[in-house]
């Protein structure tokens, strides 16, 4: 979801219009009463939805498109609108946080280490998550020999599952925070053919070591989080996490590299909010390579993906010592 979405599915959750569509197609009419919604509010809002893909009309009236029928988390939307709408609202104090430089910014890490927050957080990443992974998962190619795969800060384990069904011998490790690893608990009984090769870790991947004997780090939408300084120490983790022929698979927002102006876009507003939440950046691509060959890894490759603009798929191999 591109970030100026999000005010339209606030405005859709809040109102509860997914849920009045949850039954079938409607008019603005019926919207309007299903939802205590003022006729003309309500219409303004369904168009915005249908022109952002989440909607279809016909003959004036509305419905879920069956990609949202199949992938909105309707149930979970309110406490995602909660956390989002925080998020807004702390966001506003942006020319205090450009003045001053926060530490961890203006949310943070701990603001979503549990309750309702860590729930709206979780939730997203896990909406979020469902629409980019099958290509993750298309395009990630690991040596024959892989058989363990760490997924730090790896949440709802959505992509540790895609992985180990794309590769059957792989045991998988979704290694995060108490909060991130309840996510996953959700995700977990629902891939029962995966399930049992994949463990949960819980750990501060900023405090902790990471565990041994990785043939495959897995990071997605970690760096981005992170000041500089705690990427410098975390790729150090895990240069020493890995095997000697082991691999590391980024997924990030990287606005410097050559793609559309739209993912341009999208990179460098992504970067601007994680900079605002917890003092990340989207980093230039120099300075991720720059990471990844401090820690050890060569052979540095990059694709730019379909389904989400803005975002690449960085993959790094273990320089021979
Ligand atoms: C942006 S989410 C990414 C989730 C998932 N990798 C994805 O792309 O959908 C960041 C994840 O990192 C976890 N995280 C943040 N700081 C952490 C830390 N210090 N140690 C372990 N996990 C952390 C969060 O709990 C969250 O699950």
């Amino acid at each position: 979801m591109a970030p100026h979405q999000f005010l339209a599915v606030i405005g859709a959750a809040e109102v509860g219009l997914f849920d009045a569509l949850r039954d079938g197609p409607a008019d603005a009419a019926s919207l309007a009463k299903a939802t205590d919604s003022s006729p003309v509010g309500i219409e303004v809002l369904a168009k915005v939805l249908v022109a952002l893909g989440y909607l279809d009309e016909e003959d004036g009236r509305y419905a879920l498109t069956e990609v949202s029928a199949k992938t909105l988390p309707i149930d979970e939307l309110p406490a995602m609108a909660a956390f989002l709408k925080e998020g807004v609202r702390q966001s506003l104090d942006i020319a205090r946080v450009v003045k001053e430089n926060p530490p961890g910014g203006v949310l943070g890490w701990g603001a979503i280490r549990s309750g309702e927050m860590a729930l709206g957080y979780h939730a997203l990443m896990r909406w979020l998550a469902s629409s980019v992974v099958d290509e993750v998962a298309r395009r990630a190619t690991f040596p024959r020999a892989a058989r363990r795969l760490l997924d730090v800060g790896g949440a709802h384990g959505l992509y540790t599952m895609a992985l180990c069904r794309k590769y059957p011998l792989l045991q998988g490790a979704v290694f995060d925070l108490p909060a991130g690893l309840a996510s996953a608990k959700q995700t977990l009984p629902l891939n029962s053919d995966v399930s049992d090769r994949i463990e949960l870790v819980q750990g501060d991947f900023n405090q902790d070591e990471l565990p041994e004997g990785q043939d495959v780090v897995f990071l997605a939408n970690i760096v981005h989080g992170q000041t500089a300084e705690n990427n410098a120490d975390l790729f150090q983790k895990i240069g020493r996490a890995t095997t000697r022929r082991g691999m590391v698979l980024i997924l990030e927002q990287v606005p410097d590299v050559p793609q559309t102006q739209l993912g341009k876009g999208i990179a460098a507003i992504f970067g601007l909010m994680l900079y605002l939440f917890s003092s990340g950046q989207a980093y230039p691509y120099e300075r991720l390579t720059g990471w990844l060959e401090d820690a050890g890894f060569g052979d540095i490759k990059r694709q730019e993906l379909r389904v989400a603009p803005g975002f690449s798929l960085v993959s790094a191999r273990k320089r021979p010592r």
